[in-house]
This record gives C-alpha cells, sequence and structure tokens, in this order.
C-alpha cells in the first residue's frame, strides 16, 4: 500500500512537470527531446514502473493502468503540440508571404490606346460603317505581291521608289525571282491576294505595318502604318472614290476639311492622284505663330495618300475581265492622319516612345 502511495504521487509529479515543460516547448526539436525524456528507453514512467514488482496483484494493476492511461495521455499531448508547432511555421509563412490582391493599383493612370492605333479604330469604324470589310495581309511579303503583281516587274523604275528592306540574302539567294522575301513597303499587296482570292464585287480596308529604308525626317519614318483600300466591280468611278475618301476625311477630321486632288503616277492605277488634306495643324495658313508649320512644310496643305482607278493590267494579271469591271484603289498614312487629328507636328514623335507625348490623349 505504502508503495502505491508514493508511486501515486510520483505519476502525479510526473504528469505536472511533463505539462509544464510542454507548455514551453516551441520547437519540434526540443518535443523530440521531451518525448524521449518521458517516453523513451530510458523514460521516466519506465522507472517509477520498476517499484511494480513489490506490489500486490490488485495495486499492480491499479498501477499499472494508471501509468497506460498517462502514456496514452503523454503521447495524444505530444502529438497534438507538434500539429500546433507546425501550424504555428505555415502561419507564420503565411503570414509573411501573402499577397493582397485587393491592395489598389500604384497608379490610376492605366494608360490608352497608341493615337495610332486610336486613329486606325477610327478609320475602321467610319469605313465599315459605309460597307467595307477589313483584310490582313503578311509583313514578311514575297516580290511577285509587293511589285511584280502591281505592274512593277523587277527592271522597273518604279520600284527605286519604295526603298525596300530586302531579307538577307542568306534567305533569298536560292529563291527564283518574284518568290524573294522583302519588309511589305505598302498594303497594295493585299489588293492582289484579295483578288485573287475573292469574288467580285470586293469592298475592303487592309490596315497595316508597313517598312522603307527611308531617311528620318517629320513626315517619313522606316516604319509606319498605312490603310489601304481597294473597292472592284461593275461601273466603279473615279466619282466613287473621291466621294468616298472626301466622306471619310470629313466624318474623321471635322467637316471644314478640303481635300485637293493632284495628278500622279503609280504603275499600278491609272488614272491615278495623290490626295492632300487642308493642314490641320496651322488651319491651311502655313504657319504656326509666326513660324513656318513644319507638319505640311509651310504649304498648308498635307499629303495624305496615293489613290486611282486600278489598271487594267493588274485587274487582268489577276484574272479579272477588265473591260466589265473596274475598281479604285487607295492608301493613307495612318500616321499622318494621326498627326493631323491630334495635332501633332512630327508623326515620328508617335515612335519615340515619349510618355509626355502619349499621356496628352
Ligand atoms: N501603295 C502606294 C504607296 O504606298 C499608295 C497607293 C495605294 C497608290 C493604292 C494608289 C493606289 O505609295
Amino acid at each position: 500500500m505504502k508503495y502505491t502511495g508514493i508511486m501515486k504521487e510520483q505519476l502525479q509529479t510526473l504528469q505536472t512537470d511533463f505539462s509544464s515543460a510542454l507548455a514551453n516547448i516551441i520547437t519540434q526539436e526540443a518535443l523530440k527531446e521531451l518525448e524521449s525524456e518521458y517516453l523513451g528507453k530510458k523514460w521516466k514512467l519506465k522507472a517509477i514502473l520498476a517499484g511494480v514488482k513489490d506490489l500486490s496483484i490488485e495495486e499492480k494493476k491499479t498501477i499499472g493502468v494508471a501509468a497506460n492511461t498517462m502514456k496514452n495521455e503523454f503521447i495524444e499531448a505530444l502529438v497534438n503540440k507538434a500539429r500546433e508547432i507546425e501550424d504555428a511555421y505555415f502561419n507564420e509563412i503565411e503570414a509573411k508571404e501573402a499577397i493582397d490582391v485587393t491592395i489598389g493599383y500604384p497608379s490610376d493612370n492605366l494608360g490608352h490606346k497608341h493615337p495610332i492605333s486610336h486613329t486606325s479604330e477610327l478609320l475602321e469604324d467610319i469605313f465599315i460603317s459605309l460597307g467595307f470589310k477589313i483584310e490582313d495581309g503578311p509583313q514578311v511579303e514575297d516580290e511577285l505581291h509587293n511589285f511584280d503583281k502591281l505592274n512593277i516587274p523587277h527592271n522597273h523604275p518604279a520600284r527605286d521608289v519604295w526603298d525596300t528592306f530586302w531579307i538577307s540574302d542568306e534567305v533569298n539567294k536560292d529563291k527564283d525571282i518574284g518568290e524573294r522575301l522583302l519588309l511589305r513597303t505598302h498594303t497594295s499587296p493585299v489588293q492582289i491576294r484579295t483578288m485573287m482570292s475573292q469574288e467580285l464585287p470586293i469592298k475592303i480596308i487592309v490596315p497595316g505595318r508597313v517598312f522603307r529604308y527611308e531617311q528620318e525626317d517629320a513626315r517619313h519614318t522606316c516604319n509606319f502604318y498605312q490603310l489601304e483600300g481597294l473597292v472592284v466591280g461593275e461601273g466603279v468611278t473615279f466619282g466613287d472614290l473621291k466621294w468616298t475618301l472626301d466622306t471619310v476625311m470629313k466624318q474623321l477630321l471635322g467637316e471644314k476639311t478640303e481635300l485637293r486632288f493632284r495628278p500622279s503616277i503609280f504603275p499600278f492605277t491609272e488614272p491615278s492622284a495623290e490626295v492632300d488634306v487642308s493642314c490641320q495643324i496651322c488651319s491651311g495658313t502655313g504657319k504656326v505663330k509666326w513660324k513656318k508649320c513644319s507638319m505640311c512644310s509651310a504649304t498648308g496643305w498635307v499629303e495624305l495618300l496615293g489613290s486611282g482607278m486600278v489598271h487594267p493590267t493588274v485587274l487582268e494579271g489577276c484574272w479579272i475581265d477588265s473591260k466589265k469591271y473596274s475598281g479604285f484603289a487607295f492608301g493613307m498614312g495612318i500616321d499622318r492622319i494621326a498627326a493631323q487629328r491630334f495635332w501633332v507636328s512630327s508623326s515620328r514623335m508617335f515612335y519615340q516612345n515619349k510618355l509626355k507625348l502619349n499621356e496628352q490623349f
């Protein structure tokens, strides 16, 4: 009986010691140590139980059961503690690495479309309202579509007008004339692609990027954007061309906008005309604050596009009967129109990535 009393006391002390030791533990390593201290080979409980052999059977049972229950309680407490430590570890990581997706954007200036894209879309909307469809074509084009089929054979002097970026000799040296690749110098090759693949009547526009080996100045850049137009059908006239361009430009730049048609030459149109628009920067006066207007070189007019009636040779080259059908085409510089619409004195500025300029629109 004496032993049981002492043992019970010892068990109780053991329990209290264990609980207070456990309460102070915050790492898995310390927990492991505590575990081996109480439940390992030399576990404290074992030492107490060593005295059991001197007890009566009844007493052995009571102490044995009490000791076992305590052992299980220790195990449970250790497992819970281990989980607690693990949770605390992950909670800390979560708190440290959390990303607050609701946090405000550093600036409320979310940006906007580039003036050239904006102008292109305005033009597209106007043309679509007039019944035009939008077409697209490759920027790396072959010679056949960019030149030959447009009535500019490879020895024709007109080729020099389109200062061309050819794809490297390595790629082009094994190709036949006509198949050689280049960066398209205008959107006109899409005229050919469309006439060769679509039924008549055709009424399309082609907005897109083009490339030329240019000396850069206020109106010229090595890469710029054009918007091509093509209408082919029965009874299409030069009057239709004039009406279309006049309507579009007045809608885009305002009712007061005037157009000027000047005779010109393009191998793929006959007759041909270049079209100027009254300069929006200097209102056609040629002067900005007593200085010469650089946009129109003080002429009051800005050259916007080339145009004309599709040349019969071009129609026939696309298997279209030029006696029955006629068409008009034009190619305008979107950059120049953007400069006019947004009153920017040099379209080159659109490519200089100056936020100060772009932020104004
Ligand atoms: N492709 C011509 C150019 O880039 C413009 C043009 C298009 C002229 C269609 C006439 C007809 O200069």
